[in-house]
């Protein structure tokens, strides 16, 4: 079983459900109190023992490209006013050269395109993906999870989380044989079902580990729901040749990419740094007259 060395992180998308927010710049830019969303997402596969990020990215997308890199003159003025508190801050997203990496997704052909455009750079090995709108809260981060969970189980792991019934419509949705343990095996997933149609409440919640014979299902993976390639249809035909299974993550997850989930997201994680919980504690019960 090999190791999971690489991750592609999708990023060309518009986030045009928080817009006008991202008019002007890019949706895994927002903060999240002090970081943006996509420094939580690669924290996140850092600490499951990825060692290369491929980001599939578009125009305008560039400050991305920034934030992972140096910014001289910010540092040399911090380092002269003698800030090394900020300055260790500045520098932490900062990867060794050669361990990120940026191709474009040329145009907005889907979640699905979007992977199969990193083919070439991740290569034949299995690899991970997070979808950055989605951050999630909890130690192990879910990543590792998945990784610990990989080593026991081989083939391909999708995280799933539950979600109330009348909103499966918005998610790729899975349908387990049992829900008796933490990793259920599938027998079919759906991409963004009526709930009629929905074989369970299950969402997958943006975090896989799949085997790299999906890029040449995705090759030939028609369009499909919303008019797109997506990449729940190639993984329902790579399930019929090898084994797959949906593993519920311990954490909570934040769709960052709503403007309502992004909002409590910030509420969360700021809950979570000591030098902010009491204050927002006592600003919510003040404002809310709780
Ligand atoms: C994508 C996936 C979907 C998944 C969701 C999680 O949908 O296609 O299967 O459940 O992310 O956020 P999107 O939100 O891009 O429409």
């Amino acid at each position: 079983m090999s190791q999971i060395r690489k991750i592609v992180i999708p990023v060309a998308g518009h986030g045009t459900r928080v817009l006008p927010a991202t008019k002007s710049i890019p949706k895994e830019m927002l903060p999240v109190v002090d970081k943006p969303l996509i420094d939580y997402v690669v924290a996140e596969a850092l600490e499951a023992g990825i060692e290369h990020v491929i980001f599939v990215t578009g125009r305008g997308k560039s400050a991305l490209e920034d934030y992972f890199d140096h910014a001289f003159e910010l540092e040399a003025g911090l380092q002269a006013k003698n800030k090394t508190d900020i300055l260790t801050e500045v520098r932490q997203p900062i990867r060794p050269p050669g361990s990120l990496c940026y191709t474009r997704q040329q145009s907005p052909a889907g979640l699905g395109h979007a992977i199969w455009c990193a083919r070439e750079i991740v290569g034949n090995e299995p690899f991970a993906i997070s979808l950055p709108d989605v951050i999630i809260r909890g130690t192990p981060g879910c990543l590792k999870e998945m990784v610990d969970q990989y080593k026991v189980c081989n083939g391909n792991i999708v995280a799933v989380e539950e979600v109330p019934r009348e909103e499966v419509n918005k998610y790729g949705i899975i349908a387990p044989k049992s829900t008796d343990s933490d990793l259920m095996e599938m027998t079919g997933m759906v991409e963004k079902p009526t709930v009629e149609d929905a074989p369970s409440n299950f969402s997958i919640t943006g975090r896989y580990i799949l085997q790299p014979e999906i890029f040449s299902l995705l090759e030939k993976t028609e369009k499909g729901a919303g008019n797109e390639i997506q990449l729940t249809d190639a993984m329902a035909e790579l399930m019929k040749a090898q084994s797959f299974f949906a593993y519920r993550f311990s954490g909570e997850s934040h769709d960052c990419g709503s403007k309502l989930g992004w909002l409590k997201a910030n509420m969360a994680f700021a809950k979570d740094r000591s030098e902010f919980t009491e204050d927002v504690a006592a600003y919510a019960k003040e404002l809310f007259s709780i």
